[in-house]
């Protein structure tokens, strides 16, 4: 069987981490959280002033940009991946919904959309990588072998979401969640640069109503076609 690249793009919250995690665990490939990436420049932002209430210093973040250094950690036994921050580990941190209400804003800057581009182009120059996001299928990787479109309705998204902060103990209502992944969903597809936009070739998977082994199941038939093309 070939290494291949697989993108898989979506909305917010629609499960495209999870499912990528474990596909990536599956089938012996390296797996990649783009959202984390981004997540990593808004908290560097935050934690220096450029970012707050909503808005975002365009110009501070961009002179900055070269002090900003996102990587990975290895995935400890569990098989999460942490995200570093200028060699820290920031991985609870980011998923506040202090990042994740400015995040957006952050990822329409062209200049971030670069050096991201370009980190996560260098982490797939080998293939054998599961790569999650908005724009993996369409600006990062478009000769990718396998593109996966994700999608499930805002509803059942927040209502995911809102378990999973729950289950964390974070503090959040289900209105304040639902209102950001609208607020996100319509950021993210109408900004300028590498919108979330499904590939023309890509596979749409509609999960509002499949279970996460039901899931799997759809995703490995796929990867095993495509990789024996
Ligand atoms: O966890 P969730 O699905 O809600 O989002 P995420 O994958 O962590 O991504 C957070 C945000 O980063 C998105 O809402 C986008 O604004 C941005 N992002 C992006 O612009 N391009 C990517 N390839 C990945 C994320």
């Amino acid at each position: 069987m070939k290494k291949i690249i697989i993108a898989i793009d979506g909305y917010s919250s629609s499960g495209k981490s999870t499912m990528a995690r474990e596909l990536a665990r599956r089938i012996g490939y390296i797996y990649v959280d783009s959202g984390a990436m981004y997540r990593a420049v808004t908290l560097f932002a935050i934690r220096n002033g450029m970012a707050a209430d909503g808005k975002v210093d365009r110009d501070a973040l961009v002179k900055h940009l070269d002090e900003v250094n996102v990587s990975f950690a290895p995935a400890d036994a569990d098989g999460m991946q942490h995200t570093l921050l200028n060699g820290i580990d920031v991985e609870n941190e980011i998923r506040d919904m202090a990042v994740s209400s400015l995040v957006s804003p952050v990822a329409e800057i062209g200049e971030v959309r670069e050096r991201l581009t370009r980190l996560q182009q260098e982490l797939g120059s080998e293939k054998g990588i599961v790569m999650d996001g908005r724009d993996i299928g369409t600006a990062v990787f478009p000769d990718a072998e396998m593109k996966v479109f994700v999608d499930a309705s805002p509803e059942e998204r927040a209502r995911r979401r809102l378990l999973e902060m729950e289950h964390k103990g974070l503090d959040v209502s289900y209105e304040e969640v639902l209102a950001n992944i609208r607020e996100r969903d319509h950021i993210d597809s109408t900004r300028k640069i590498a919108p979330l936009r499904k590939a023309p070739d890509a596979h749409v998977l509609n999960n509002d109503k499949m279970t996460p082994a039901q899931q799997m199941d759809w995703l490995l038939s796929l990867y095993h076609v495509v990789s024996n093309e």
